[in-house]
């Protein structure tokens, strides 16, 4: 049974991509997996392809436990992974929980590696992952810190299992889009103490051109996609300029 498995299939990037590999890939089914169940369920109804909605919470440990039970049983070949499940918020270090930091950290960075290592058995040569970065990964943002920082971590585990996973013929993909506004992260980033540090989202791209960009990218095997002009530029930006220099780029940019 040839499957894709997508993590925050309930809304936003997620939900586009479910709708995307539908369109564009034979599969046997389409497992999709978030907290809210009716969305799931709801977006199931719009694919052809045979969709599995999968209520868990990806911070919680019984939720991975109950995905190895399900693997184990139908035994898939998982052609495409998509951890697309993540949150940010906006603040300084005070406007943030430390419940908020800690769930950043669990769904961004260990979420998307147990969803990694616990499907990486049931891949063969061809098979796909798309860990869904951003472009905070490539700099530090004050403001924005800890999801930043998870997208760091994630961005360098992509790219490091990528070379692992050669010999075995599957492509890993760090996806890095600049902020999309048709989803709802830019709305649930704001639900802090105080988010007005960045008051404006200029040049914000959607969410049909980033996954479009995605899964092109990672057809071709590229280890990194950019999925627009911002990112792209953000990327090369990042590679050359000093992190204290960006940082303060960062710190006009975010007052706009
Ligand atoms: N939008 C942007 O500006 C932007 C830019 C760069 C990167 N990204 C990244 O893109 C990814 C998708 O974000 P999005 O823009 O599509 O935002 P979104 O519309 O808010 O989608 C987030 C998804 O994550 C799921 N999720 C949240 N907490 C979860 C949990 N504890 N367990 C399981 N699933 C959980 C949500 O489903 P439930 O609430 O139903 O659980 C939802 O399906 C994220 O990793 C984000 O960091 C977004």
């Amino acid at each position: 049974m040839d499957i894709a498995i997508i993590t925050g299939a309930s809304s936003g990037l997620g939900t586009e991509f479910a709708r995307q590999i539908d369109r564009n890939e034979r599969l046997d089914a389409i497992w999709g997996i978030a907290r809210r169940e009716d969305r799931l369920e709801e977006i199931g109804r719009e694919l052809k392809h045979p969709f599995r909605a999968m209520r868990c919470d990806l911070t919680k440990k019984e939720s991975f436990m109950q995905i190895d039970e399900l693997l184990k049983k139908e035994n898939p070949n998982v052609k495409i992974l998509v951890n697309a499940a993540g949150f940010g918020k906006i603040g300084a270090w005070s406007d943030i929980s430390l419940q908020d930091c800690e769930d950043m950290i669990d769904l961004n960075c260990k979420a998307a590696v147990k969803m990694t290592q616990l499907v990486l058995p049931y891949m063969e040569k061809g098979g796909r992952i798309l860990e869904i970065v951003s472009t905070a990964g490539f700099q530090s943002f004050p403001y924005l810190n800890v999801y930043a920082s998870t997208k760091a971590f994630l961005y360098r585990y992509s790219r490091a299992l990528r070379v692992e996973l050669f010999g075995r013929g599957i492509h890993v993909t760090a996806v890095c889009p600049y902020w999309v506004k048709d989803t709802e992260f830019i709305g649930v980033s704001k639900q802090t103490n105080n988010s007005r540090y960045i008051c404006h989202f200029p040049l914000a791209s959607r969410k049909k051109n980033v996954v479009a960009g995605a899964l092109f990218a990672a057809k071709v095997g590229l280890p990194v996609a950019t999925p627009g002009i911002v990112c792209t530029l953000h990327r090369i930006a990042a590679k050359f300029i000093p992190n204290e220099i960006m940082m303060g780029l960062w710190a006009l940019l975010r007052r706009i």
